[in-house]
């Protein structure tokens, strides 16, 4: 053999050679394998450390590339408010998650990220997204077609920014309004809450038919839904945020499961565990409801993510013992842990839990499989990087257009006229003068609400897009009408002015969590001193802005019009549209209006039902124009 030719054959060899690793394809990055069969597959090329790192979910502000590196981080959130940047653009926030993702897909198995963030009502994080009401003014509505549009609406604009998961929807079945956090649930009636798990349509997608609990999302344009916080964390003694939910079975599996039940149904892709504890066991280490109720009789196969720093409170103080949290978290069933900042400690601490076989590897592999059961669910091994092209999805006037029909669908008339005089609503565009009075009249973010640009909200109209109630009403009146706007009026003012009426905007300011609980549900100064002040000189009607009944009765009969508006977000217009008689009042309560304080927690169906609006009131109104609702969506 000529020396020549043996180097052609070790050539023709080695090319060969290269072309089959080239072209070799393992199972779990094959599209057309089945998913189980992929996971199978990657499950097993993973060691300790990848397997822990999937597990492992961290705040933005310490994911550098080299963590995500060196830890094999599974997944990365935003908290409430964590920006890129103050007034970051969706194509900064792309950039982000897009740098974030590369460091991931750069580890020995190129394993992608999955980012999240409470998108809870809109895409709240992000500055001139469209901000849809707060769910205590979704329930209102009743709408579950309405609901799944938000639902789509938020999975892109969610998308647009490169994030593929939402901490949405809440099923809580607030049933004390003391809670700090009632205006993130539809309803104290668990039915209306059940009705509105469609907005995990709207987020995920359809699933082709009955998926037996595996988590489904419909490709690109769509996000992985997170059903929060389970279980009973409207049901807290007192309404204390984080407390104690006792309850017997009738109650936690007749008021606060079904809609879990029907969000498995939908293939809710993860479950936020609750902070609180249910007959004095915290859900963090509920093993009974995690793993046996949860995963085994409602065969939920997504993931169980913990809530932020949720596993170092299970001790009292939190954090005090640690490993104890994480291997009571882990055994109970917690699949991923929303660190967030300590990730180290947590990672050391579970790998060092399972070498010393205190959490059995059995259990490693089971949350792990789920996670990637998501991630390929979701798209991620197919798609990990953001789409620049749907940049301009973000705040766009199609869906502005669909929360303004939200809002205007969310409106509670409680009361319209004094007894004995005419109704005043709706009120007449062609007019001589209008006051548009109080602390919200003018304000985006108050009628936003917590959850919106920051964690607990935010004050004032230079935070993002949006009309005010102020603006809305502006743009409604004829041009001859004159409206003047004045926050806080002193008492003659009406007397000195030749008023036709007044809106009066008032209610709470924004709070998020704990920072909400409150024992006197009352509405913060000077908001009752503007409605008796107006209310006495002038006729008025009241806008309440508020994420749950407040106290009220004291005033009422000062008030000519009573209007609930809760956290109507970003678009004021939808409620100038039906003040002014564009549209008609068609909202029906779904709380109880409490008279006092002292008579909660009070719901409907209890035996001493005295309320100053039972639940399902709503007075009426007819449309005086014949404008249509032309919002048009193709989702
Ligand atoms: C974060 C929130 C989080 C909260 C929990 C805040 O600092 O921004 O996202 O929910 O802490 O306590
Ligand atoms: C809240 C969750 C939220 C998480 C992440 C927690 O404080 O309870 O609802 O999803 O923070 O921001």
């Amino acid at each position: 053999m000529s020396r020549k030719y043996v180097s052609l054959v070790v050539l023709m060899f080695l090319c060969f050679h290269a072309s089959i690793t080239e072209g070799q394809q393992a199972i779990y990055e094959d599209p057309n394998q089945p998913i189980e069969r992929r996971i199978k597959d990657l499950l097993g090329k993973m060691n300790l450390e990848e397997k822990v790192g999937q597990m492992t979910q961290i705040e933005r502000t310490n994911a550098t590339a080299d963590a995500m590196k060196s830890y094999f981080i599974g997944s990365v959130l935003s908290g409430g408010g964590s920006a890129p940047k103050v007034n970051a653009t969706p194509k900064e926030w792309m950039d982000m998650v897009n740098g974030l993702q590369q460091a991931a897909l750069s580890t020995r198995l190129g394993i992608p990220m999955i980012y999240g963030i409470d998108a809870v009502h809109g895409h709240n994080n992000v500055a001139n997204a469209t901000i849809f009401p707060h769910n205590v003014g979704l329930g209102v509505t009743r709408d579950p077609q309405l609901v799944m549009q938000i639902g789509g609406v938020t999975a892109l604009e969610v998308r647009a920014t490169g994030i593929h998961y939402a901490f949405a929807p809440c099923l809580a079945v607030c049933r004390d309004p003391r809670w700090g956090r009632c205006y993130e649930s539809y309803s104290e009636d668990h039915t209306i809450v059940q009705q509105l798990t469609t907005l995990i349509d709207g987020l995920q997608g359809i699933p082709p038919g009955d998926m037996k609990g595996m988590p489904y999302v419909h490709g690109k344009t769509k996000v992985a839904g997170c059903s929060k916080h389970y279980v009973g964390d409207g049901g807290t003694v007192n309404g204390i945020n984080e407390n104690n939910t006792i309850v017997d079975d009738s109650t936690l599996y007749g008021i606060h499961m079904p809609a879990y039940v029907n969000s498995i149904a939908k293939s809710i892709a993860t479950v936020m565990a609750s902070y609180s504890s249910v007959n004095g066991v915290k859900m963090h280490a509920n093993k009974q409801l995690l793993t046996d109720h949860l995963k085994g009789k409602l065969g939920f196969q997504g993931f169980v993510i913990s809530d932020w720093q949720g596993i170092d409170r299970i001790t009292s103080p939190p954090h005090s013992n640690y490993t104890y949290s994480i291997q009571a978290s882990v055994t109970a069933g917690v699949d991923m842990i929303m660190v967030p900042y300590e990730y180290k400690e947590f990672i050391n601490g579970l790998i060092d839990l399972v070498k010393k076989n205190v959490i059995p590897m059995s259990r490693i592999d089971d949350a792990v499989t789920r996670i990637l059961r998501v991630k390929f669910a979701t798209g991620l091994f197919e798609y990990p990087l953001g789409d620049y092209s749907l940049v301009n999805e973000v705040g766009s006037q199609t869906h502005r257009e669909l929360a303004r029909r939200a809002v205007r669908k969310s409106l509670v008339l409680l009361k319209n006229g004094k007894p004995g005089n005419p109704t005043l609503l709706p009120l007449p565009k062609i007019t001589g003068k209008i006051l548009v009075t109080g602390t919200h009249a003018n304000n985006l973010g108050y009628q936003c609400g917590g959850w919106t640009i920051e964690w607990q909200g935010v004050s004032g109209n230079n935070w993002t897009a949006g009309t005010t109630i102020l603006e809305a009403v502006k743009k409604t009146v004829d041009k001859k009408t004159k409206v003047v706007y004045k926050m806080n009026p002193s008492k003659d003012y009406p007397e000195k002015t030749n008023l036709d009426f007044a809106i009066v905007v008032v209610g709470e300011v924004p709070y998020a969590e704990t920072r909400g609980d409150s024992t006197n549900l009352t509405i913060p100064d000077p908001g009752p001193h503007i409605i008796e002040n107006i209310c006495k000189n002038t006729k008025c009607v009241v806008v309440l802005i508020s994420g749950r009944p407040v106290v009220i009765e004291p005033y009422l009969d000062k008030i000519d019009a009573l209007v609930a508006a809760w956290l109507p977000g970003s678009e004021g217009q939808g409620v100038a549209d039906v003040l002014f008689g564009d549209f008609g009042f068609t909202g029906k309560l779904a709380r109880t209006w409490f008279k006092r304080v002292d008579q909660l927690p009070m719901n409907v169906g209890d035996p001493s039902y005295d309320p100053l609006f039972p639940f399902g009131f709503g007075l009426e109104t007819q449309p005086t124009s014949q404008t249509t609702d032309t919002v048009k969506l193709e989702l």
